[in-house]
């Protein structure tokens, strides 16, 4: 017993000495800039998965609105009173209207009970207290003259606001109202119902609240709009992933599908309904209003570089592998062609017109397109050929970016790198889905790259992790912190590494199909992982320049659980340094910052850490994870400070 206490007391005086000691001592050569850090470093990846479009970002309210999903009246049901006399009856009018041929023909058989559908919204409608809700409607008079009265009910059919339309006429046209809603309800549904007796013909069943991103009609979710905004990312990529690749070539993302007017958007499945048995998603269809337009607004909007990514020619590897035979790309090389006219090209040309007519005259200014997502193999390399030669004879100016399929390392990565050196091609889509481990491991990835190679877009990667007995893959902190402490690496590298995004952005807590995620959504909240905050933290202190930050000479790759990089901004004077002390216990670092003068003995110090490794936000607790910012005295270019345990520290120092 005696024993035990005395080597317990030498413990602890030998911890309390080491604690007084820097564990480490860096220098940051303020002086030696190295590689410029492009504007498009940290930016979105963004996926209609989880339901991050229809039912989520795209703001419409009413799911399966112009009837077209497999079994046109999933989303509706008819109203349940006993009395009512009607019927209704789905027409399709074919090659009459080949992307949008159904509709509905309601009819109320008395004049005394109306009779009607209910729609129940993505998992619900989201509604607010004293907002406006926009009701559309296609509609023509089938007979007699109907009265439509609009309202969104709460699930026990209390009515939370209404409106009416009338005086319908014979020919489809459009019509408007506008209601306001009593009360602030997650899962409100919206009920329409005829009062008649008569029958209307009806399409495109639509409800907006009016408060989107920018008040925009057909707009977006304005909360989860403000969460991308606020990384101020340097570009977005979208629509995907597998969504441009689709399950076969009939299912792949075909963008001049998305534009145009609504109506017009032909509907498909998306690839993510049945992708996963354990997550099956029945109700998850791309109804298109959230199309290439749409993107392209957003991007601008939020100040990123637009990076759409088109098919290639191929659908998933991992499902069909279809590919369109080498003497039938045309079509794929025209939709480039098209495209890059649609973003760029005068409102006198064919598709620069279309982007004028939908309220964009001057250009989108497209610099990076994407050809392929997750290909592999000699299929894609010839296919990559034929298109990127097309295209850079006309646009020469264009960024072309190739896949370089799901691998991080091994056979099938070092062929398409081998090829692709020999390609035109400017940047390399690399993705990653690994461990929390591996991103540890892995800090280094690119130290070691040749820097005549084309640039890195690390386009796609996460920390997944078995944090429990069934692997859950949860946005822990423990997978955020190792994503900090890999992106260490990614910014030492900035000479190789141009671009780098997570994924996937966005998923419904109600709706996933794949986890983790960077920002969760529910019909009325949206909460940012740490793994958000880690993206964020990085894309506002981008910074200029690459400096040196050494420890005896070497870039701190995990010595001693530290990783580190510094950036140097030349327009604000600013030397930013990224800390991530991965160590269960706080870490002294003393810091030597060598060829500048400072401004002020200040320091701006922005600090993400949690008490559990194994913490995460959810919708109810969203800041358990969450960072702090503090201003600290710091005695000069030489000084002292301590890391929290566990944590990610962002230390920005004005100088001269
Ligand atoms: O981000 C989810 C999926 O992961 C993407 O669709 C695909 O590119 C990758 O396999």
């Amino acid at each position: 017993m005696r024993k035990l206490f005395y080597s317990a007391i030498i413990v602890v005086t030998i911890f309390s000495t080491i604690s007084t000691m820097a564990q480490h001592t860096l220098t940051v050569q303020v002086n030696e800039p190295g590689a410029k850090v492009q504007s498009t470093m940290w930016g979105i990846f963004f996926e209609d998965i989880n339901f991050a479009a229809d039912g989520g970002v795209y703001a419409e309210l009413v799911k399966n609105r112009s009837f077209e999903f497999l079994w046109p009246l999933m989303g509706w049901e008819v109203t349940k009173d006993d009395n009512a006399l009607g019927e209704f009856l789905v027409i399709n009018r074919g090659d009459e209207n080949p992307n949008n041929p159904r509709f509905l023909r309601l009819t109320c058989k008395t004049d005394s009970i109306p009779y009607g559908l209910i729609n129940e919204g993505f998992r619900g409608m989201g509604v607010k207290k004293d907002n406006l809700y926009d009701f559309s409607i296609i509609a023509r008079k089938h007979a007699g003259d109907v009265k439509l009265k609009i309202e969104l009910i709460d699930t026990l059919g209390t009515v939370l606001g209404q409106t009416s339309l009338e005086n319908f006429s014979e020919n489809w046209t459009k019509y408007e109202a506008e209601l306001t809603c009593n009360n602030t309800y997650p899962k409100a549904k919206l009920r329409i119902l005829l009062e008649g007796p008569g029958s209307l013909d009806m399409d495109m069943i639509s409800l907006f609240p009016r408060d989107t991103w920018k008040n925009r009609k057909n707009g977006l979710r304005a909360d989860l709009v403000q969460m991308l905004a606020d990384m101020k990312p340097g570009f977005i990529r979208f629509p995907g992933g597998c969504v441009v690749e689709g399950h076969h070539l009939d299912l792949r993302y075909q963008w001049k599908k998305t534009v145009g007017k609504l109506e017009d958007r032909k509907l498909i499945i998306n690839r993510w309904n049945t992708e996963f048995d354990y997550r099956p998603a029945h109700d998850y269809f791309q109804s298109y209003g959230l199309g290439f337009y749409e993107y392209f607004l957003l991007a601008e909007d939020i100040g990123a570089e637009p990076v759409p990514i088109l098919n290639c020619g191929m659908a998933c590897q991992f499902n069909s592998a279809e590919v369109v035979p080498l003497d039938q790309l045309d079509p794929y090389i025209q939709d480039a062609l098209d495209l890059i006219e649609f973003a760029n090209g005068a409102p006198t040309t064919k598709w620069g017109g279309l982007r004028a007519e939908m309220g964009h005259p001057t250009p989108f200014n497209l610099k990076f397109l994407g050809i392929g997502n997750e290909q592999w193999g000699e299929q894609y390399i010839e296919r990559y050929k034929i298109i990127s030669e097309a295209i850079r004879k006309v646009h020469p100016e264009i960024n072309l970016i190739s896949g370089s399929g799901p691998w991080r390392a091994g056979e099938l990565l070092e062929y398409l790198w081998g090829e692709l050196k020999h390609m035109e091609t400017d940047l390399v889509d690399e993705h990653y889905y690994c461990p929390p481990e591996w991103f540890l491991k892995n800090a280094n990835r690119y130290d070691s790259y040749d820097r005549k190679c084309p640039k890195v877009f690390a386009g796609e990667f996460a920390a997944h992790g078995k944090e429990e007995e069934n692997p859950t893959s949860r946005n822990t902190w423990y997978s955020a912190m190792c994503e900090a402490a890999y992106m260490t690496g990614l910014e030492r590298n900035a000479d190789v590494v141009y671009m780098a995004s997570y994924a996937p952005l966005f998923a419904n807590v109600e709706a996933w199909q794949w986890r983790p995620d960077l920002i969760w959504f529910d019909n009325l909240h949206v909460m940012g992982t740490p793994n958000y905050y880690v993206q964020k933290m990085y894309s506002t202190n981008r910074g200029s320049d690459v400096v040196p930050i050494l420890e005896k000479g070497k870039a701190l790759i995990g010595q001693d659980s530290l990783y580190a990089s510094a950036t140097i901004d030349k327009s604000t004077k600013e030397v930013c340094m990224k800390l991530v002390n991965i160590q269960a216990r706080p870490m002294k670092v003393e810091i030597n910052l060598t060829g500048a003068e400072l401004s002020q003995k200040k320091a701006v110090v922005q600090v993400l850490t949690s008490e559990n490794v194994m913490d995460y936000n959810t919708i109810e607790n969203s800041k358990k994870v969450y960072p702090v910012e503090n201003e600290i005295d710091i005695s000069g270019t030489k000084f002292e400070i301590k890391l929290e345990k566990e944590s990610f520290t962002v230390l920005k120092i004005k100088y001269k």
